[in-house]
């Protein structure tokens, strides 16, 4: 496929995170193609199952563009997920209805852990080619974000075999035999750069890290088994693609008691979840990254004042624009499939409009 994209008609979302000055706070939600819409629910039907979505370019499409169509986003997030990477490592990832992911091969003994190799050149195509055919149909829009998991969190699925509360496997074998962990995230680490950087080659104009697990570990594993590896994939990572600086945004849920060890591996900008205060994270990171978040996503249950009222509460914990731009506004994590698509619409004009009169009043 060819690479010319018509250029960009709205590019305060990356600007925002290079820390530029922008008329508005941008703001996009985690998981915002999702089940919450009526249009997606429809559209996954007709596909017959999440991965049959995700595995065509042309649904995969016209998923991600159903949020942007509908409300005024100023970023569009290929519709994909993070264990791609591991299902194109031969685990084969799987969706019953109703319940999480699942791996029909999870890592069970050591020999699949030495066994374990990066995906096959081409068994991740779908994605790259989803990813320019996205690009193309944004026409400039908005800008195109491509994503992957950490290594830690991507580990935590392919030895659990699904989600966990305890972690009880990969807890284990992190303390019991470190040396197959991290076996396990190297791989990792450098299938997920390489798969970053082919998004990147097919179109994505900004990427982004979710580490969702990071903040189960101890504090010390955490940087040892989560943050050193992600500082690998940032090392390979290629941070500007035809003139333009490609921003990367690393997001530990749970991560906020370590936010001066994150912003110091090269990210660009923090995702943050609701536990952590904007303005004292702010204070904290300095200016090394701009920050992503972080509205509690239960918010969006409530009625329309009190959402504006929260909205709000969110923009001014980050302090006047003037002392700093470099603010994208975000939920804490991704989208409950239960949101009223209402909720959304008044989410995203309170954040144009609010912040708009915050710079007025600068
Ligand atoms: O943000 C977006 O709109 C882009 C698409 C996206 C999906 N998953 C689509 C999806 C992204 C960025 C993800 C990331 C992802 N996937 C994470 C990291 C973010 C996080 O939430 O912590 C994780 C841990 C996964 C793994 C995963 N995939 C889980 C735990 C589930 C089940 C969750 C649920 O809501 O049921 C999925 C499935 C999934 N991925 C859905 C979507 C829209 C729902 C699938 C469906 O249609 O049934």
């Amino acid at each position: 496929m060819s690479t010319h994209f018509s250029p960009l008609k709205n590019d305060t979302f990356l600007r925002a995170l290079l820390r530029q000055e922008t008329d508005y706070t941008p703001v996009w939600l985690m998981r915002q193609a999702g089940r919450y819409l009526p249009e997606y629910r429809a559209s996954r039907q007709g596909a017959g199952s999440f991965m049959s979505l995700a595995k065509n370019p042309d649904f995969a499409t016209e998923v991600t563009m159903q949020p942007i169509d509908r409300f005024n986003l100023d970023a569009a997030i290929l519709f994909s997920d993070i264990l791609t990477v591991p299902d194109a490592m031969g685990l084969g990832l799987y969706f019953e209805e109703g319940e999480g992911p699942k791996f029909e091969r999870p890592l069970k003994d050591e020999q699949a852990i030495l066994d374990l190799k990066v995906p096959e050149e081409g068994s991740l195509q779908y994605v790259f080619d989803a990813v320019t055919q996205i690009r193309r149909t944004l026409d400039g829009r908005v800008p195109l974000i491509g994503f992957a998991g950490s290594p830690w969190t991507l580990a935590c699925y392919m030895v659990e075999g699904q989600g966990s509360r305890e972690f009880h496997g990969i807890k284990s074998m992190m303390y019991k035999r470190p040396d197959l962990l991290e076996r396990i995230l190297s791989l990792n680490a450098q299938a997920v750069a390489t798969y970053l950087n082919a998004q990147i080659d097919a179109g994505a104009q900004a990427v982004m890290i979710f580490d969702s697990w990071g903040g189960a570990l101890a504090d010390g594993a955490y940087q040892r088994f989560s943050l050193k590896y992600m500082q690998d994939i940032l090392n390979q990572l290629q941070r500007e693609k035809d003139g333009q600086r490609i921003p990367c945004i690393v997001f530990t849920k749970g991560g906020g008691l370590w936010l001066e060890d994150m912003a110091a591996i090269g990210a660009d900008a923090l995702g943050l979840d609701w536990t952590v205060n904007l303005g004292q994270a702010r204070a904290r990171v300095g200016d090394k990254v701009a920050l992503q978040g972080n509205l509690d996503p239960a918010v969006l249950f409530a009625e329309p004042d009190q959402i504006r009222q929260q909205v709000t509460a969110t923009l001014q914990s980050y302090g006047k624009p003037s002392a700093g731009q470099g603010h994208v506004f975000n939920l804490g994590h991704g989208i409950s499939q239960f949101t009223p698509p209402e909720s959304v619409q008044v989410l995203v004009e309170t954040v144009h409009e609010v912040s708009r009169q915050q710079r007025l009043q600068a």
